[in-house]
């Protein structure tokens, strides 16, 4: 029985907290309490970013470990948890369209129950939440997710305490006059989780390791530190202790995971072993990580995990997302120096004019961006640069907009997430005016989507004649592929008796499809490139390792 119960979270380290109000009692909740005594069947559905991906392993072993069973569809489900994201209003529109389907699912299954997380929930907006998303019972926080378990009543049913409760919600900070979660407790609360094997990772190949939770920058257009509050990073041996378990269950590849990963570390207690790690002088408020762990320190530490013929226990090592206001030249040195480190950097520009970047408050400038991609680009042979962009901020003129152009083409990022501003409630930038019209907006967007497709395409094409190391971690499926781009991707294979269609990354993080037997999954597979589009590789399979 011991094993269905969920770990006692270490909350040791918090203030004492004044005393609680008395409970609330939610009806709706009641029925997992211990008179119901059958735990529900649960399904997630996961929106937004690798972080929700990773909370979302997390809430799924919490659930497993207090003996809940995970159900296929939602139609065999008794606990919906919908882990939200807030970017952008068309993402959170995609729950909210979803609220009819719920109903409906509730009404042919009275005991369904749905739980909504992630962004969408901010404490400043938590009085009208029940009214946007009626058919939902229970509303946690991202910083209240590890609670999901306690709030249900589930751990409450098994320990025989008594009702489902419908706790107070948890300690709030003040981030521009709002209240927001406070991740102060999270760090501990994954540690208990991992020590648990409270995580149901989703892939055996490779994971999601969160090292720093929440976000202290200031862009004017973000949600995120609302919803996830200040940052907050994780013991530098608990993310090594992760890092070696991972090594150990054999995964091949690991992404550290923080809303800005350069950061790690600064608010840590300085230790004399990190004595060596001095600031480096930057564009924006200096970080003070004097003596403290930074992330160059934890990716040389987790690239020194080595098997016994010496080799790196976790082949590849990513890390996402990196600001560029600090990114280090120790960051940049231990990226060239640790042969698990991929040759592949997702750095974020958002706009290619100085103006713009001072409204959205990004605190650097294009000539910073670019000397940092120039001493990168030295120190790593064949990095592969991706971005995101943001198209029509507020007060975004057309030269600005072509200023934007002109640096994809300049920097020639193998890859752009590109997307039109979208004015989120309580951000500072809702004091700017949203003057590009929604129009305009598209056609700016597609504009930069056709350049940027030229520019991948010629990026590609320089891999062609070339052999590359593809990690296998996927088999595809065989569909009709009629309606495939001809030039992209897997449409022309076509794989041998015996064989599928098998897809995966290079270190480059460039997707490779090509054919071989199904026990490749899982494994590294020398591929010569022979075909290029601007969106993916096709090859030949040379040997696996
Ligand atoms: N912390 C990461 C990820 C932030 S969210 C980073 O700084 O890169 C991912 C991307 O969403 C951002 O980089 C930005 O390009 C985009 N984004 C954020 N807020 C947005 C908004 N209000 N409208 C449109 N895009 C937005
Ligand atoms: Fe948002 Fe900026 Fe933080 Fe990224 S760094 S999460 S864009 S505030
Ligand atoms: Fe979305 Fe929250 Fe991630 S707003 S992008 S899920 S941090």
């Amino acid at each position: 029985m011991s094993s269905r119960l969920l770990p006692v979270l270490d909350r040791s380290h918090l203030e004492p907290a004044p005393p609680p109000p008395a409970p609330v009692v939610d009806p709706r909740l009641a029925e997992y309490g211990p008179d119901g005594a059958v735990l529900p069947r649960f399904a997630i559905w996961t929106l937004g970013c690798q972080m929700n991906k990773s909370d979302s392993e997390e809430m799924a072993g919490r659930l497993l470990a207090a003996g809940c069973e995970p159900a296929p569809t939602f139609e065999t489900a008794d606990l919906i948890v919908i882990n939200t994201c807030a970017i952008r209003e068309a993402a959170e529109a995609k729950v909210i369209g979803r609220q009819g389907q719920l109903r409906r699912l509730k009404a042919a299954n009275p005991r369904l129950r749905v739980v909504l997380t992630g962004c969408a929930v901010r404490e400043a907006s938590r009085a009208s939440l029940a009214r946007r998303f009626p058919a939902v019972d229970l509303f946690l926080r991202p910083d209240e997710e590890p609670e999901i378990v306690e709030r249900l009543g589930l751990a409450s049913a098994q320990a025989g305490l008594g009702r489902a409760v419908v706790a107070p919600s948890r300690a709030t900070t003040l981030v521009g006059g709002q209240p927001v979660s406070d991740a102060v407790h999270l760090p501990s609360a994954r540690a208990a989780a991992v020590a648990a094997g409270a995580v149901a990772r989703s892939s055996r190949i490779s994971a999601w390791l969160p090292i720093i939770y929440g976000c202290d920058k200031t862009c004017t257009y973000c949600i995120v530190p609302f919803s996830r509050g200040p940052e907050r990073s994780r013991p530098f041996d608990e993310v090594l202790a992760e890092a070696r378990a991972l090594a150990e269950a054999g995964y091949r590849e690991v992404t550290l995971l923080g809303q800005n990963v350069n950061s790690y570390g600064h608010d840590l207690p300085p230790e004399p072993r990190f004595a060596h790690v001095a600031p480096e002088r930057w564009a924006g408020r200096r970080l003070d990580l004097r003596g403290r762990p930074d992330l160059a320190e934890l990716i040389r530490a987790i690239d020194a995990l080595r098997t016994t013929d010496g080799r790196p226990a976790i082949p590849r090592l990513r890390f996402v997302t990196s600001h560029p206001w600090d990114l280090s030249d120790r960051l940049i040195a231990a990226m060239a120096e640790c042969p698990s480190v991929c040759e592949h950097l997702h750095l974020p520009v958002q706009s290619g004019d100085d103006a713009v970047l001072r409204r959205m408050g990004r605190q650097y400038t294009i000539e910073h961006y670019l000397e940092r991609v120039e001493r990168l680009r030295a120190a790593v042979p064949d990095l592969a640069l991706s971005t995101d962009v943001i198209v029509g901020f507020c007060g975004e003129t057309e030269a600005q907009f072509e200023a934007t152009l002109a640096l994809l083409r300049q920097v020639g990022y193998d890859q752009v997430f590109a997307a039109a501003y979208s004015e989120r409630p309580g951000t500072p930038a809702t004091k700017l005016a949203d003057d590009v019209p929604a129009e305009e907006k598209r056609r700016r967007l597609n504009e930069l989507l056709r350049v940027q497709e030229a520019i991948g395409l010629e990026r590609n094409r320089a891999w062609l004649g070339r052999t590359v190391e593809v990690l296998v971690d996927e088999i595809v499926p065989p569909r009709s592929h009629d309606h495939e781009p001809a030039e992209e991707g897997r449409g022309r294979l076509r794989p041998a008796p015996g064989e599928v269609a098998l897809a995966g990354r290079t270190r480059q993080n460039k997707l490779v499809h090509f054919t071989g037997p199904a026990d490749l999954l899982g494994r590294f597979v020398e591929v010569r490139i022979d075909h290029a589009g601007p969106y993916s590789l096709r090859g030949t399979r040379l040997g696996a390792a």
